[in-house]
């Protein structure tokens, strides 16, 4: 199959550009779509048949369930959600269109293929024009997945999305680089009190303001055992991994630094802060961003652990953020590419 690639905002025909894809979507096919947090692998999530295409082209294990995109219109979350708490209205109210995902009871419309055959589904409202335009006019919720290959880290460009799944889907929106950089925020609210499946974009502290304090699902922590069933599927899966191994190293900069120095070679490869980028002249370096500006950090975290699949590495090691604000995001997916492998040096910064 040929992978069309609609560039919308540089173009001329914009609109027929977003007719086209919504076309695609009713008819069943899979379009890459933009959004604020990372690129999806769009279908609609009310055919079973298409979304059973999304796993196949992304080479997804059948039991990971998908968020589904819908307007930011509370009718919407009414039609495909069940049993909705007034606390649910409240964030989307406050958060969306934005990087949070909420976990409620589905309504038996959405399908089983797309929601695992769990009872419950994951809905957002993602913050970006072209993306709910094309929702808008396809009349559909849109399931999406990350629309990186399964296991390797998401796409925030439409190149990398063409990369990873280029010729197995029909179109790439390319609606340019992605913003945010780090998927959604998760949290499941058919518990008594929410909890945190996934830290993202949209930072804890935030959603704490407005709910109070949030449980963290332990599989947002550690790595799971082979027995353990974290709430979200996915969290179970090998994840954001380049090819070689990677270390994480976290304490005061100064010392993760000087650590990864003396580990360094010319085949080691480190992911750093912008301040230490001199720091490891025998090694290949990948910069995340300055220490403080998480936001920047979470725009480079997947491009950087991409770059390494290009080199010639045998080991990676990363410095680390602090785990607050998106820097908490951040960590959890340099964490998880490394499988939970921490080396957690003395004196906190
Ligand atoms: O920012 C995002 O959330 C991106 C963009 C495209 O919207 N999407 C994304 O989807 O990251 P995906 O499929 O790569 O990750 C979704 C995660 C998976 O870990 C899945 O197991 C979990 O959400 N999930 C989906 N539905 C769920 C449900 N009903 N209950 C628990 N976890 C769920
Ligand atoms: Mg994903």
């Amino acid at each position: 199959m040929e992978t069309l690639l609609l560039t919308i905002p540089q173009t001329e025909g914009y609109d027929s550009q977003l007719d086209r894809a919504a076309e695609l979507i009713r008819s069943g096919q899979l379009v890459a779509l933009p959004t604020e947090t990372v690129y999806g692998l769009g279908a609609d999530a009310l055919d079973p048949e298409a979304v059973a295409s999304i796993y196949q082209a992304k080479g997804r294990p059948s039991d990971n369930p998908l968020i589904i995109h819908v307007p930011n219109d509370r009718s919407w979350l009414d039609r495909y959600c069940r049993q909705v708490p007034e606390l649910a209205y409240e964030l989307a109210e406050a958060f969306w269109p934005g990087p949070l995902t909420m976990i409620l009871k589905r309504d038996p419309i959405v399908p089983d293929r797309t929601t695992g055959g769990l009872d419950t589904v994951g809905i957002r409202c993602p913050d970006h024009p072209v993306t709910l335009e094309i929702i808008r006019r396809a009349d559909r919720p849109i399931a999406a997945p990350s629309a990186n290959t399964s296991g390797r880290p998401s796409c925030t460009r439409a190149a990398e999305v063409l990369e990873d799944v280029g010729g197995r889907i029909a179109a790439v929106v390319d609606g340019g680089d992605c913003r945010v950089g780090v998927e959604s925020t998760i949290i499941d609210l058919t518990g008594p009190t929410p909890c945190l499946l996934r830290p993202g974009g949209m930072p804890l502290e935030l959603l704490e303001a407005l709910c109070g304090p949030i449980q963290r699902d332990p599989a947002t922590l550690r790595q799971m055992s082979g027995s353990e069933q974290p709430r979200a599927p996915g969290m179970k899966y090998r994840h954001y991994a380049p090819k070689a191994p990677v270390t994480v190293v976290t304490g005061a900069a100064e010392k993760t630094a000087d650590y990864i120095a003396r580990q360094g070679g010319p085949t080691t490869g480190v992911i750093c802060f912008e301040e230490f980028a001199g720091h490891f002249p025998t090694s290949q370096v990948a910069v995340l961003g300055p220490l403080h500006d998480m936001t920047q950090q979470a725009r480079n975290v997947f491009s950087v652990l991409r770059s390494f699949d290009e080199r010639q590495v045998d080991q990676i090691y990363a410095q680390c953020p602090e785990s607050t604000g998106l820097g908490l995001a951040v960590a959890n997916r340099l964490k998880k590419a490394a499988g939970f492998h921490v080396i957690e040096l003395e004196g906190e910064r």
